[in-house]
């Protein structure tokens, strides 16, 4: 699957960009090889650009093709669904069918609400927290990504200097134009830290709200926690009221049907949920334990959103996860997983490269460092990015396409002949470099 050419792409971006801001409706879309990329269809494991050229896709779109690019159960559901009517500004019976299903399915989610995306979701659950023990923080880990609003948009820089000391690290903008008030918001630390998290949380109990963190530290690097650390993490939440927020966004549906808490076995106070619960189509959740989650059925805390638990993005949610409860993905995906890990680092060994491959199997990162494990967001700054970037341009340039940060996402329609594929591939790149 050698790439021919990317010129149909190439002029595709020069007319967008004179309409569209940089010629992308998301900034990461800028990122691809060589430049934003115009894509024609998908299906299955496979996505074809403007140029006919054909990907054997490991981003999965962002996460959300769990169950591969246009899945006929989850098409002819919106289909059907939505001939009869889009969006009622009222309730219908598939929102049930669907609360009802992730409140069997998920340990934490006594109450939900739907929401469009993970940002808007993440962004109620910190209004709940605060309205719920009437302080205003939260505090949240470097190089955890919770979206693109302003009280989230820090600690995600490339530049070691830039976020201070370890212990009380600077607040980085990842942006201009954010306000400076929202530095105010939240207190920020490295991730898989208990001692320096309990010192902090001992410091300022009367000022968090919540404690917010992805389960797996997958934006970057893919983190496993370190034993005990979600645990301690739940302790002291518990111990001081704070409420556990766990960023299901890419764990969910992804680690089990029941997201990472079932799957560490910890059960956090709130979760969001996005990505792989719709295939693609715009759907989110906040779920939480009722007595946090009560704030909002008592209209003291307002979520509202006009396009909220339409018809196409419910019915699309209900068809994912029907497809996941019966054909139970989640032992071949781990295992294909583990198997294409273990391919990359013996192709990178084979080629005297240091490319370090971690994670749980589902989803990983590849990064070309000399450390045996990446263990928070400063190991990654250590990372070799400009190598990285070039694995990730060689391996598209063959027709594998996988996320520029270096994450892999496998899905349940990913074959035994893919995983070979990419490895073999993989290797011709390791050994070229
Ligand atoms: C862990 C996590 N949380 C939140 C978000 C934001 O979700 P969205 O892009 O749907 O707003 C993302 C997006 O990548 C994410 O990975």
């Amino acid at each position: 699957m050698e790439i021919v050419s990317y010129a149909k792409s190439a002029s595709l971006l020069e007319r967008a960009k004179k309409v569209l801001a940089g010629g992308v409706s998301s900034e990461f879309r800028k990122y691809n090889h060589p430049h934003a990329i115009f894509y024609s269809h998908a299906d299955g494991s496979r996505i074809y650009d403007v140029d006919g050229n054909e990907y054997l896709d490991f981003t999965l779109s962002q996460g959300p093709l769990i169950i591969g690019h246009s899945h006929p159960h989850v098409l002819k559901s919106v289909g059907d669904y939505t001939e009869k009517g889009q969006l009622f500004a009222g309730q219908h019976i598939k929102e049930i069918e669907l609360a009802e299903k992730l409140n069997k399915l998920i340990p934490s989610a006594e109450l939900m609400r739907f929401c469009l995306d993970g940002s808007s979701a993440v962004h109620t659950a910190f209004r709940v927290a605060r309205a719920k023990t009437g302080r205003k923080k939260f505090l949240r880990f470097e190089g955890h990504y919770h979206g693109w609003f302003d009280n989230v948009a820090w600690g995600l820089s490339g530049n070691a200097a830039a976020l201070g000391e370890r212990d009380a690290p600077n607040k980085y903008p990842w942006s201009e134009g954010l306000p400076e008030h929202a530095k105010d918001e939240f207190i920020i630390l490295p991730w898989n830290d208990l001692a320096l998290l309990k010192e902090t949380v001992e410091k300022y109990q009367d000022e968090i709200a919540a404690i917010i963190t992805e389960p797996v530290m997958c934006n970057n690097g893919c983190i496993l926690p370190e034993q005990g650390f979600l645990e301690g993490m739940r302790e002291l939440c518990t111990k001081y009221g704070i409420a556990l927020v766990f960023d299901e966004v890419i764990t969910g549906f992804r680690l089990s049907l029941a997201g990472a808490q079932k799957y560490f076995g910890i059960t956090p106070d709130m979760s969001i949920f996005a990505k792989a619960m719709g295939s693609g189509y715009p759907i989110s959740a906040i779920v939480g334990k009722r007595e946090w989650m009560n704030a909002i059925e008592d209209a003291k805390v307002i979520h509202a959103g006009t396009m909220n638990a339409s018809n196409p993005t419910i019915a699309a949610a209900l068809a994912t996860i029907e497809v996941l409860e019966k054909e139970q993905p989640y032992e071949r995906m781990f295992r294909l997983g583990i198997q294409l890990m273990e391919g990359l680092r013996k192709a990178a060994a084979d080629a005297s490269q240091e490319l370090l491959v971690q994670g749980p199997g589902p989803m990983f990162n590849t990064a070309f460092t000399d450390l045996a494990v990446i263990k928070d967001h400063r190991d990654t700054l250590a990372c070799d990015k400009a190598r990285l970037g070039k694995f990730i341009a060689a391996m598209h340039d063959r027709g594998v396409r996988i996320i520029g940060r270096g994450l892999w996402y496998i899905n349940a329609v990913h074959t035994q002949e893919d995983i070979d594929h990419a490895i073999e591939v993989a290797g011709e790149v390791l050994r070229k470099m």
